[in-house]
């Protein structure tokens, strides 16, 4: 069975607390997995990019989860369309740039995709019991 919930949240730095519960009580009921602390940093640094980079003029994004058989998608749609989301290169001294470099380390896959409106930054977690013919999960 599919599952899908999703939720529209307002652009500005508090909202990151209200896109992670919310996507945190769908991961829950849904019957959760060893891998719920991995997906909340994502989707707090998913969000906060959103706020941060991907939502101009405060306009709201949009959180999504879907849940296909073997995997979770965890999805942030935002408004822009022009920026590239992109892994910086690792700097010891830099105090910004690391968000997508964890989501990287943490998730099996992500990826962008471009949108009317907007985009969608997508990550993938695959669930421990697909078997290995199911490894395969694009975002
Ligand atoms: N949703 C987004 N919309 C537009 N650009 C994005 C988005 N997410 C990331 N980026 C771009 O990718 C870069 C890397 O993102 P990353 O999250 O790694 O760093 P950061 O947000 O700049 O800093 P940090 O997450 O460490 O506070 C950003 O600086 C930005 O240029
Ligand atoms: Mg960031």
């Amino acid at each position: 069975m599919r599952h899908l919930a999703q939720q529209t949240v307002g652009a500005d730095p508090q909202t990151v607390r209200d896109a992670r519960d919310f996507a945190m009580r769908a991961f829950d009921s849904w019957g959760g997995c060893r891998r719920g602390d991995d997906i909340r940093l994502c989707v707090s640094e998913l969000a906060g990019n959103a706020v941060q980079h991907g939502s101009p003029d405060g306009r709201t994004y949009l959180v999504r989860l879907i849940r296909p058989p073997y995997c979770l998608h965890v999805e942030v749609h935002d408004t822009t369309h022009h920026s590239r989301v992109h892994i910086p290169p690792a700097s010891p001294s830099a105090e910004t740039g690391r968000g997508m470099r964890i989501i990287q380390e943490l998730c099996d896959d992500w990826g962008m995709q471009t949108l009317t409106g907007g985009k969608a930054v997508r990550t993938c977690f695959r669930r421990p019991e697909a078997p290995t013919s199911r490894r395969s999960c694009t975002p």
